[in-house]
């Protein structure tokens, strides 16, 4: 088992980065353009996500990452695009961000040093350190998302890197939040991630997870309209006409065996509309030696 170590990444001043534009913003350049070609998009053939050869950070963007996703033009990889995508994202989820947020900041009440996996604009981070929590963390792999967060919030930590292999010393969190992020990854890379968490966490931490639920997916139109009303109507048709290239995957894949695999326990699981969320912790190391990554 690998020592306990208090590496913490070398801090880069994100707000201030220069970030070259990219496709997506020269669309969207003039917002009269900007409105016409964000209206267009969805129905325009998808185009790959390129990243700019002088992007600082480009080597530590995983492939997967470079499928387009929801509809946005170069998905998260572009200044204005994902500037809107911050606001599109909370707004379309009518209020459950907010909820989940809440849920998680009462769920690591005791817990001080807590790391955001996909930290995205930072709204994550900053609630929890401004319910007190002494030292949060964001970890996000597009510096265009890192640069929102660190201008909104300019005292919170934020740093570049990818779930599946984390920039922090061994058993350095008390917690780890992952929200709506899982079901952008492909399986493999979950499971290599959940590693990773393993690693970071202390014995006996706790890790949040929060994802699009599989019960407004998987219910048929009038089961949904009948269980959840217009919610249900909406929140399903958003979950099948968005496009998320690994969704299905998610959906097909059995969370729980992989956090068993890795050792964790599950404490509870909550499975409502929109999202379902689990309480997860890592055993005690001496009860439960951690196995090696599946
Ligand atoms: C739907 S957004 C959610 C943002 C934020 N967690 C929230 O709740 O507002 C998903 C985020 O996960 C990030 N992401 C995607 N793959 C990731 C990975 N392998 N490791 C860490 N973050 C990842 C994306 O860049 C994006 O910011």
């Amino acid at each position: 088992m690998k020592e306990r170590s208090h590496r913490t990444p070398e801090r880069v001043d994100w707000a201030n980065v220069e970030l070259p534009e990219t496709w997506a913003d020269r669309m969207t350049r003039h917002p009269l353009s900007a409105l016409i070609n964000m209206l267009r998009h969805p129905f325009r053939k998808r185009r790959k996500i390129v990243l700019p050869e002088d992007l600082p950070g480009r080597d530590r963007i995983p492939k997967y990452a470079l499928l387009e996703f929801h509809h946005l033009p170069n998905g998260n990889y572009s200044d204005r695009v994902s500037r809107g995508y911050i606001t599109g994202f909370e707004r379309s989820m009518l209020g459950a961000m907010p909820w989940l947020r809440g849920r998680i900041a009462e769920d690591l009440a005791d817990h001080d040093v807590v790391l955001d996996i996909g930290s995205g604009g930072g709204k994550t981070v900053n609630h929890l350190r401004s319910k007190g929590h002494s030292e949060v963390w964001g970890l996000e792999p597009s510096p265009y998302l890192l640069r929102h967060a660190c201008r909104d919030y300019p005292e919170d930590r934020f740093v570049q890197g990818v779930m599946e292999d984390i920039p922090f010393g061994s058993e350095y969190f008390d917690a780890v939040s992952v929200s709506f992020v899982l079901h952008e990854m492909p399986p493999h890379y979950i499971r290599k991630g959940l590693a990773e968490i393993w690693r970071v966490l202390k014995p006996g931490g706790r890790l949040l997870v929060g994802e699009p639920s599989p019960a407004h997916y998987r219910s048929g139109l009038l089961e949904a309209i009948q269980r959840w009303g217009w919610r249900g109507l909406y929140f399903r048709t958003l979950s099948r006409k968005l496009h998320e290239p690994y969704i299905r995957a998610w959906h097909g894949m059995d969370f729980a065996a992989a956090l068993e695999a890795q050792g964790f326990k599950v404490l509870t699981v909550d499975e409502g509309m929109p999202v379902k969320y689990w309480v997860i912790e890592k055993t005690d190391a001496a009860e439960n030696p951690a196995p090696s990554p599946p």
